[in-house]
């Protein structure tokens, strides 16, 4: 009798434990039964509003997006989606993460005006994430927090809608704040992805081994190293290949004026390509969040190069080919920029440059 009842109590517990092969989501109420599966698949559904959608995968699960997921408009801080897990394989398979933006739109972003959910898309997973597309997001689209190597590719965030004004925007474009990837982190490839926004396309405020290859990329605030704070190390950033077009700038390094004790080296840009750059084709600034101000001597920037292969920036007339701040002494070693090629504009001005090679003017 008591043998028996152990052999039952073993079973049910190893019943409990036992691996969970196939979940399925197709609402919120299943997301605690599925997310343990090693397999898990995820139905289109609208997400009540007001409520994240959260996954906290088991290692190794694989992911199939299988409907397109929609967010009920309600103003309220977000996240709209988290992703957890190591060795996540997310297959999209085309479908999309609508965010609802225009009903909260309003031109003001983060920065003021109605509370939109922040970030869209909250990815703490490694492995790779992949051909998906985002719509709307009401402010920043994607923040990536990954535990170990990570690759997102095929993602296609269109954000264009906002660049319209809207009745709430005051004339301004009624996206704001929507950056493609906020990417602090270490370990990460980022790559075929098109971005279509009012923001940094990517923005990097710390970390190290991040690469940002093969994407398109319009509107917006170009590829971004930066601001930088305090107490910071960025290195190992390698950009290439990318198309980016229709933008204030093509690609920028800003660190704070104030900030102190940080780093930033051993930046790569290559072959990429910038048109249609409204105010700059490079932008290495110390004065944030100043544009072109006093510059600080708080961070060090070194080992910024464009090689390999041409990177060619054309600006709008009027606007400037490269602008390099630094404050005095900041700015060091030696610089290749034997591959970079500007057309256009005027040249911008060079204030305590270090040594570099190349005719970028
Ligand atoms: C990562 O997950 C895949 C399943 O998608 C598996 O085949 C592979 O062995 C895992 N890798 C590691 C290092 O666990
Ligand atoms: C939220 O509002 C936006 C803008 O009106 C709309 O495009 C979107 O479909 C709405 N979302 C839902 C789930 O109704
Ligand atoms: C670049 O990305 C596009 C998708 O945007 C893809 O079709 C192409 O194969 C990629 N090229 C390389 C060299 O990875
Ligand atoms: C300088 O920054 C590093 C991180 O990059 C940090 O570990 C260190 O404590 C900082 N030093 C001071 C004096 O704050
Ligand atoms: C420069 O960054 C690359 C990754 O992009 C890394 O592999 C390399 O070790 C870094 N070099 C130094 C000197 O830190
Ligand atoms: C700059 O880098 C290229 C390789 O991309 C190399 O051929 C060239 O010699 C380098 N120039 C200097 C001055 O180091």
């Amino acid at each position: 009798m008591l043998s028996l009842l152990s052999i039952l109590l073993t079973a049910g517990i190893s019943a409990v434990h036992g691996a969970c092969t196939t979940g399925t989501i197709s609402s919120l109420s299943d997301v605690s039964s599925a997310q343990g599966c090693a397999t898990v698949n995820i139905n289109g559904f609208t997400v009540p509003a007001g409520q994240g959608f959260t996954l906290s995968l088991a290692n190794n699960a694989v992911v199939n997006l299988k409907g397109n997921i929609l967010f009920g408009n309600q103003s309220w801080a977000g996240p709209l989606f988290t992703i957890s897990g190591k060795n996540i394989t997310f297959n999209g398979n085309g479908y999309l993460f609508d965010g609802g933006g225009p009903f909260y739109w309003d031109g003001q972003g983060s920065n003021g005006g109605v509370t939109k959910p922040r970030p869209m898309m909250k990815i703490k997973m490694s492995g790779v994430f992949q051909n998906t597309k985002i719509v709307n997001s009401p402010a920043q689209c994607f923040s990536v927090s990954n535990p170990a190597p990570l690759t997102i590719s095929s993602v296609y965030i269109d954000n264009s809608q906002g660049d319209q004004p809207n009745a709430n925007s005051g004339g301004l474009a009624a996206g704001h704040n929507t950056d493609g990837f906020d990417a602090s982190t270490t370990d990460l490839t980022i790559t075929g992805c098109t971005i279509k926004n009012q923001d940094d396309f990517l923005a990097i405020n710390k970390g190290s081994n991040i690469v940002f290859t093969n994407n398109t990329c319009s509107g917006g605030h170009g590829v971004s190293i930066g601001s930088i704070t305090s107490n910071v190390v960025v290195n190992g950033v390698i950009i290439s290949n990318n198309h980016l077009s229709n933008a204030d700038q093509a690609l920028r390094i800003k660190t704070d004026a104030v900030a102190t004790n940080s780093t930033v080296t051993n930046i790569t840009y290559s072959g990429n390509t910038g048109t249609g750059l409204r105010q700059f084709g490079l932008l290495i600034d110390q004065s944030y969040p100043d544009t072109l101000g006093t510059p600080g001597t708080g961070v060090i920037i070194s080992n910024v190069n464009f090689i390999t292969s041409t990177t060619s920036l054309t600006v709008n007339s009027g606007a400037e080919r490269v602008a390099l701040n630094c404050g005095k002494g900041s700015c060091t070693g030696s610089w290749n920029w034997s591959y970079l090629k500007t057309s256009g504009g005027k040249a911008g001005p060079i204030t305590n440059p270090p040594t570099i090679s190349g005719s970028y003017q």
